[in-house]
Protein backbone atom coordinates (compact mmCIF):
# COMPACT_ATOMS: atom_id res chain seq x y z
CA UNK A 1 0.00 0.00 0.00
CA UNK A 2 1.15 3.41 -1.09
CA UNK A 3 1.83 5.98 1.91
CA UNK A 4 -0.25 9.05 1.38
CA UNK A 5 1.25 12.32 1.26
CA UNK A 6 2.08 14.18 5.00
CA UNK A 7 0.65 17.32 4.56
CA UNK A 8 1.08 20.10 7.50
CA UNK A 9 -2.07 21.84 8.80
CA UNK A 10 -1.58 25.05 8.52
CA UNK A 11 1.87 24.70 9.06
CA UNK A 12 2.27 22.64 11.81
CA UNK A 13 -0.39 23.81 13.85
CA UNK A 14 -0.33 21.16 16.44
CA UNK A 15 3.12 22.74 17.80
CA UNK A 16 3.57 26.35 17.02
CA UNK A 17 0.44 28.58 16.00
CA UNK A 18 -0.89 28.17 12.54
CA UNK A 19 -0.37 29.69 9.49
CA UNK A 20 2.76 31.63 10.51
CA UNK A 21 6.23 31.56 8.91
CA UNK A 22 7.00 29.17 12.44
CA UNK A 23 5.01 27.18 11.99
CA UNK A 24 6.18 26.13 8.38
CA UNK A 25 9.40 26.05 9.30
CA UNK A 26 8.43 23.45 11.77
CA UNK A 27 6.01 21.33 9.54
CA UNK A 28 9.31 21.46 6.87
CA UNK A 29 11.67 20.01 9.66
CA UNK A 30 9.25 17.01 10.23
CA UNK A 31 9.93 16.53 6.85
CA UNK A 32 6.11 16.80 5.28
CA UNK A 33 5.44 16.48 1.39
CA UNK A 34 3.25 18.96 1.84
CA UNK A 35 1.66 22.11 3.50
CA UNK A 36 -1.79 23.67 3.73
CA UNK A 37 -1.77 27.19 4.11
CA UNK A 38 -4.84 29.56 4.43
CA UNK A 39 -5.09 32.93 2.17
CA UNK A 40 -6.96 36.55 2.26
CA UNK A 41 -6.85 39.42 0.14
CA UNK A 42 -6.15 42.48 2.82
CA UNK A 43 -7.09 45.77 2.01
CA UNK A 44 -4.17 46.60 0.25
CA UNK A 45 -3.95 43.91 -2.32
CA UNK A 46 -1.96 41.32 -1.16
CA UNK A 47 -2.62 37.92 -0.14
CA UNK A 48 -1.70 37.03 3.77
CA UNK A 49 -1.80 34.06 5.29
CA UNK A 50 -4.54 33.45 8.13
CA UNK A 51 -7.48 31.46 8.47
CA UNK A 52 -10.37 33.09 10.02
CA UNK A 53 -12.00 36.85 8.38
CA UNK A 54 -11.54 38.52 11.54
CA UNK A 55 -8.46 39.02 13.82
CA UNK A 56 -9.68 38.24 17.38
CA UNK A 57 -9.16 34.64 17.87
CA UNK A 58 -5.39 35.06 17.49
CA UNK A 59 -4.15 38.39 17.13
CA UNK A 60 -4.42 41.17 19.29
CA UNK A 61 -6.04 43.14 16.56
CA UNK A 62 -9.78 43.69 16.11
CA UNK A 63 -12.00 43.46 12.73
CA UNK A 64 -11.88 42.27 9.23
CA UNK A 65 -9.01 41.29 7.93
CA UNK A 66 -9.78 42.16 4.69
CA UNK A 67 -10.21 45.37 5.81
CA UNK A 68 -7.00 45.80 6.99
CA UNK A 69 -3.58 46.93 5.11
CA UNK A 70 -0.39 44.91 4.87
CA UNK A 71 1.04 47.99 7.26
CA UNK A 72 -1.98 47.45 9.62
CA UNK A 73 -1.80 43.60 9.86
CA UNK A 74 2.08 43.43 10.06
CA UNK A 75 1.99 45.26 12.95
CA UNK A 76 -0.41 42.80 14.87
CA UNK A 77 1.18 39.56 16.71
CA UNK A 78 -0.16 36.38 16.63
CA UNK A 79 -0.26 34.94 20.25
CA UNK A 80 1.65 37.70 21.03
CA UNK A 81 4.99 36.77 19.19
CA UNK A 82 4.50 36.12 15.68
CA UNK A 83 3.63 37.98 12.52
CA UNK A 84 0.93 37.32 9.71
CA UNK A 85 2.58 36.34 6.62
CA UNK A 86 2.13 37.02 3.23
CA UNK A 87 1.75 34.56 0.76
CA UNK A 88 5.12 35.46 -1.32
CA UNK A 89 6.77 35.29 2.17
CA UNK A 90 5.52 31.59 2.39
CA UNK A 91 6.88 30.97 -0.95
CA UNK A 92 10.15 31.56 -0.40
CA UNK A 93 10.51 30.11 2.67
CA UNK A 94 8.89 26.87 1.17
CA UNK A 95 11.83 27.44 -1.61
CA UNK A 96 10.16 23.55 -3.22
CA UNK A 97 11.16 22.03 -0.69
CA UNK A 98 7.60 20.30 -0.47
CA UNK A 99 4.18 21.20 -2.27
CA UNK A 100 1.70 23.75 -1.15
CA UNK A 101 -1.83 23.43 -0.64
CA UNK A 102 -3.31 27.41 -1.03
CA UNK A 103 -6.69 27.25 0.65
CA UNK A 104 -8.32 30.38 -1.17
CA UNK A 105 -10.37 31.15 2.49
CA UNK A 106 -11.05 35.12 1.39
CA UNK A 107 -13.35 36.24 -1.14
CA UNK A 108 -11.42 38.01 -4.30
CA UNK A 109 -8.65 35.78 -3.95
CA UNK A 110 -8.28 33.73 -7.02
CA UNK A 111 -6.73 36.15 -9.02
CA UNK A 112 -3.81 36.85 -7.46
CA UNK A 113 -3.21 33.32 -6.18
CA UNK A 114 -2.62 32.53 -9.40
CA UNK A 115 -0.56 35.60 -10.64
CA UNK A 116 1.97 34.21 -7.51
CA UNK A 117 1.51 31.25 -8.99
CA UNK A 118 2.57 32.07 -11.81
CA UNK A 119 5.73 34.36 -10.88
CA UNK A 120 7.08 31.75 -8.88
CA UNK A 121 6.47 28.73 -11.59
CA UNK A 122 8.09 31.13 -14.34
CA UNK A 123 10.34 33.13 -12.48
CA UNK A 124 11.76 30.58 -9.44
CA UNK A 125 11.73 27.11 -10.72
CA UNK A 126 8.51 25.97 -9.01
CA UNK A 127 6.22 23.34 -11.20
CA UNK A 128 2.71 23.70 -11.20
CA UNK A 129 2.48 20.38 -9.75
CA UNK A 130 4.07 22.23 -6.66
CA UNK A 131 0.90 23.50 -6.38
CA UNK A 132 -2.68 22.24 -5.17
CA UNK A 133 -5.59 25.57 -4.99
CA UNK A 134 -8.31 24.33 -2.99
CA UNK A 135 -11.28 26.12 -1.23
CA UNK A 136 -15.03 25.62 -0.13
CA UNK A 137 -16.03 28.62 -2.42
CA UNK A 138 -16.55 27.20 -5.54
CA UNK A 139 -16.52 30.72 -7.25
CA UNK A 140 -12.83 31.55 -6.28
CA UNK A 141 -12.30 27.80 -7.72
CA UNK A 142 -13.90 28.45 -10.81
CA UNK A 143 -12.13 31.89 -11.18
CA UNK A 144 -8.66 30.33 -11.27
CA UNK A 145 -10.06 27.73 -13.64
CA UNK A 146 -10.70 30.28 -15.79
CA UNK A 147 -7.78 32.64 -14.91
CA UNK A 148 -5.13 29.31 -15.64
CA UNK A 149 -6.18 25.80 -16.40
CA UNK A 150 -3.24 23.80 -15.86
CA UNK A 151 -3.12 25.28 -11.88
CA UNK A 152 -4.09 21.72 -10.32
CA UNK A 153 -7.34 22.46 -8.04
CA UNK A 154 -9.41 20.64 -5.17
CA UNK A 155 -12.42 20.53 -3.79
CA UNK A 156 -13.30 20.96 -0.48
CA UNK A 157 -15.93 19.55 1.21
CA UNK A 158 -17.18 19.05 4.72
CA UNK A 159 -20.95 17.62 4.21
CA UNK A 160 -21.55 16.38 0.62
CA UNK A 161 -19.14 14.20 -1.65
CA UNK A 162 -21.92 13.98 -4.02
CA UNK A 163 -22.02 17.64 -4.63
CA UNK A 164 -18.27 18.15 -4.49
CA UNK A 165 -17.54 16.11 -7.50
CA UNK A 166 -20.13 16.96 -9.61
CA UNK A 167 -18.67 20.79 -8.66
CA UNK A 168 -15.02 19.25 -9.37
CA UNK A 169 -16.38 17.64 -13.31
CA UNK A 170 -17.03 21.51 -14.27
CA UNK A 171 -13.46 22.63 -13.29
CA UNK A 172 -11.84 19.46 -14.22
CA UNK A 173 -10.44 19.31 -10.63
CA UNK A 174 -7.85 16.88 -9.70
CA UNK A 175 -8.46 16.21 -6.10
CA UNK A 176 -11.65 16.16 -3.84
CA UNK A 177 -10.52 16.87 -0.10
CA UNK A 178 -12.78 15.50 1.72
CA UNK A 179 -13.40 16.12 6.08
CA UNK A 180 -12.15 12.45 7.43
CA UNK A 181 -15.92 12.42 8.36
CA UNK A 182 -17.54 11.53 5.39
CA UNK A 183 -14.82 8.71 4.33
CA UNK A 184 -15.10 5.27 4.04
CA UNK A 185 -13.40 2.43 2.39
CA UNK A 186 -15.77 2.27 -1.29
CA UNK A 187 -16.74 6.29 -0.82
CA UNK A 188 -12.05 6.81 -1.30
CA UNK A 189 -12.47 3.95 -4.20
CA UNK A 190 -15.14 5.24 -6.31
CA UNK A 191 -13.10 8.69 -6.00
CA UNK A 192 -9.92 7.60 -7.21
CA UNK A 193 -11.97 5.32 -9.91
CA UNK A 194 -13.18 8.43 -10.70
CA UNK A 195 -9.68 9.78 -11.51
CA UNK A 196 -9.55 12.25 -8.05
CA UNK A 197 -7.13 12.17 -5.70
CA UNK A 198 -8.58 12.13 -1.99
CA UNK A 199 -6.46 14.30 0.16
CA UNK A 200 -8.46 14.57 3.75
CA UNK A 201 -8.07 16.65 7.12
CA UNK A 202 -8.04 17.20 9.54
CA UNK A 203 -7.12 13.90 11.04
CA UNK A 204 -4.84 14.06 14.03
CA UNK A 205 -5.67 11.49 15.99
CA UNK A 206 -2.80 7.91 15.87
CA UNK A 207 -6.06 5.08 14.98
CA UNK A 208 -7.71 7.92 12.69
CA UNK A 209 -4.70 8.00 10.56
CA UNK A 210 -4.31 4.77 10.49
CA UNK A 211 -7.79 3.88 9.17
CA UNK A 212 -7.47 6.59 6.53
CA UNK A 213 -4.14 5.00 5.90
CA UNK A 214 -6.16 1.53 5.64
CA UNK A 215 -8.89 3.44 3.01
CA UNK A 216 -5.87 4.49 0.72
CA UNK A 217 -6.29 8.09 0.17
CA UNK A 218 -3.89 10.03 -1.15
CA UNK A 219 -2.91 12.31 1.17
CA UNK A 220 -3.69 13.07 5.10
CA UNK A 221 -3.77 16.87 5.96
CA UNK A 222 -2.88 16.74 10.09
CA UNK A 223 -1.73 19.35 12.45
CA UNK A 224 0.59 16.77 13.74
CA UNK A 225 2.19 15.62 10.38
CA UNK A 226 5.16 13.88 11.84
CA UNK A 227 2.43 11.62 13.16
CA UNK A 228 1.61 10.81 9.49
O1 LIG B 1 -7.84 22.38 3.81
C1 LIG B 1 -8.31 21.55 4.82
C2 LIG B 1 -8.84 22.31 6.01
O2 LIG B 1 -7.89 23.26 6.39
C3 LIG B 1 -10.15 22.97 5.74
O3 LIG B 1 -10.75 23.52 6.88
O4 LIG B 1 -11.30 25.30 8.48
O5 LIG B 1 -9.15 24.10 8.71
O6 LIG B 1 -9.51 25.71 6.84
P1 LIG B 1 -10.15 24.72 7.75
CA1 LIG C 1 -7.53 25.45 5.68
Amino acid sequence: MNQPLKIGHRGAKGYVAENTLESIQKALDLGVDGIEIDVHLCQTGELVVYHDFTLERLTDGTGEIAMKSLEELKALKIVGQFKIPTLLEVLDLIDKKCMLNIELKGEGTAFEACKSIQLYTETKDWKIDDFIVSSFNHDELKSVYNINKNIPLAVLTESDIESATSFAESIKAKAIHPHCFLLDQSTVQQLQESGYKVNTWTVNDIEAIALMKTYGVDGIISDYPDRL
